[in-house]
């Protein structure tokens, strides 16, 4: 293994070939749901270093786990506990290539940091729409591996729908130049979309080439409280009908998973969570100017209030408030996480479904356990809801998911099915999902999946265990 080690060392330098020290940052999940143990973690600086790095594992079997800022929420980016693996950090690839303006693109390193790319193309006068609660650490790679969604996705797409061209390694080190800035190219199939969601399975994303859009003239923001969950669809289906295009963020907000914010979070003043059983997040942006996009969302918020869909609302008045607005939003999973383990569902369902969903599943999980805490927010505009559990008050977390995750697992994506949804909205498969995805996905897809997985990297050396685990 030294020797191994030696040609590791010889392509990336000794600085950036870490074995001892403390790896905890790479070495357990965001949600220490787990902890590994790292043969080694290995930090290229250049697509060619990356090359040569996987030839070099390739030829002696070792498995790799490419890493990006390590935000996933399905154990998805850290080594196994066998310290056989090679820990890919991608985070020194993190150079902006080029902006092309003409052709409203970004070429950036796959370690680029989602905020640093955000900043940097508002600094040229342009918006870069995907935004998550993680940006400050997720990197773009991961983004486009775990096919991020976050807020904005109503409106922009998620990071599949912003990528023109992508830039791979492959699992056996050949470089694929597909770093193209084109909007329309037939020439065979679609490898751009098969590495993205592709969760490091299939080879390593080293550099992309991203969509830029006009930075909005105006962005509206409101906080709305409703009694139901069918009041918040109805309330989406208004905001579509009137914003139109405008409408950029639709967000929902269980008053449990605000109650933790609050408890967790006192100096963020959550508004009106008293109230009723949900809030919602609002945001429109125009490429009009301020005036025109205010009278279009007051315009909506009032109807909204005549029509008894919303019952109480506040429209952020500046900048500064609407950030804070969004920074409640954004903070439910780290007032999660502080509370204690829960059980995470990320689903998505048809808007139509949603509410039959919800009424459904919250009392069979709560005739199944007495004082079950249901922590239900997420992306309502794109059907994504975070459906999580948390154990009765009093209770012990991880004596709780001990006992009942793999049951209230069963009831919630058995019940996601039965509304033709996804077990997996945004955050992709990683391990902590593998064994159910085999449930729950359709055979002939997990078929082709499989041989795929087998086309591309035949040695099974891309961060094994992900996504698909039996070849
Ligand atoms: P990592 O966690 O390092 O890796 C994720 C996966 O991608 C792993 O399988 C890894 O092996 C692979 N990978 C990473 N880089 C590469 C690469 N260059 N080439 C090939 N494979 C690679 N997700 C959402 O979709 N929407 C949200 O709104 C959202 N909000 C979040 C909020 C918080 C507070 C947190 C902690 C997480 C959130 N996430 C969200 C989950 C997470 O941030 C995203 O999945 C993000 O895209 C992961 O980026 P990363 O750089 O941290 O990737
Ligand atoms: C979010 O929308 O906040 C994220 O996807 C993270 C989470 O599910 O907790
Ligand atoms: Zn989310």
């Amino acid at each position: 293994m030294n020797e191994f080690l030696n040609k590791l060392t010889a392509i990336v330098g000794p600085a950036h070939v870490q074995t001892n020290g403390d790896l905890t940052k790479f070495e357990e999940d965001w949600r220490k749901r787990a902890k590994g143990k790292a043969l080694a973690v290995v930090s290229p600086g250049t697509t060619e270093e990356v090359s040569l790095v996987i030839k070099a594992c390739l030829q002696e079997r070792v498995s790799i786990v490419p890493q990006g800022g390590n935000t996933s929420m399905v154990v998805g980016s850290i080594p196994n506990n066998t310290g056989t693996q090679v820990l890919l950090s991608l985070q020194r690839m993190n150079k902006v290539r080029a902006i092309d303006a003409a052709n409203l693109t970004m070429s950036v390193e796959s370690g680029c940091v989602l905020q640093q790319v955000q900043q940097c193309a508002e600094k040229e006068g342009y918006l870069f729409p995907l935004s998550l609660g993680s940006q400050g650490s997720c990197t773009i790679g991961g983004n486009l591996s775990t096919n991020a969604g976050g807020t904005q996705v109503v409106r922009y797409g998620n990071a599949r729908e912003l990528c023109l061209g992508l830039e791979v390694v492959t699992a056996t080190g050949e470089i694929w130049h597909g770093l193209t800035g084109l909007r329309k190219d037939n020439t065979g199939y679609d490898l751009k979309n098969l590495y993205i969601g592709s969760e490091g399975t299939l080879g390593i994303i080293t550099a992309a080439t991203l969509k830029l859009y006009p930075l909005p003239a105006a962005k509206l923001t409101a906080w709305a409280s409703v009694k139901t969950i069918q009041q918040a669809v109805e309330l989406l289906g208004l905001a579509h009908k009137m914003l139109g295009p405008a409408l950029s963020g639709f967000e929902m907000m269980g008053q449990f998973a605000l109650s933790l914010v609050n408890k967790h979070f006192p100096q963020m003043n959550v508004p009106l969570w008293r109230e009723n059983p949900y809030c919602i997040l609002l945001e429109a942006s125009d490429n009009e100017s301020e005036s025109h996009a205010r009278e279009q969302f007051e315009g909506l918020m009032q109807k909204a209030i005549e029509s008894e869909i919303i019952s109480d609302a506040v429209i952020a008045e500046s900048l500064s408030q609407a950030k804070a607005l969004w920074l409640i939003r954004e903070n439910i999973t780290m007032a999660q996480a502080t509370e204690g383990l829960n059980i995470k569902h990320d689903i998505s369902l048809p808007v139509s479904k949603i509410a039959a969903f919800v009424d459904e599943t919250d009392s069979k999980i709560t005739q199944k356990i007495q004082g079950a805490q249901i922590v239900n927010f997420g992306h309502l505009g794109d059907g994504n809801l975070h459906y999580n559990v948390q154990a009765p008050q009093g209770v012990d977390s991880k004596t709780f998911l001990q006992k009942y995750e793999h049951d209230i697992n069963t009831l919630v994506y058995d019940n996601v099915i039965k509304y033709a949804g996804s077990i997996s909205a945004e955050h992709g498969v990683g391990s902590l999902k593998v064994d159910t995805l085999k449930d729950y996905k359709d055979p002939t897809a997990l078929a082709l999946m499989r041989s795929i997985k087998k086309a591309l990297d035949p040695h099974n050396i891309m961060n094994p265990g992900r996504v698909i685990n039996e070849l």
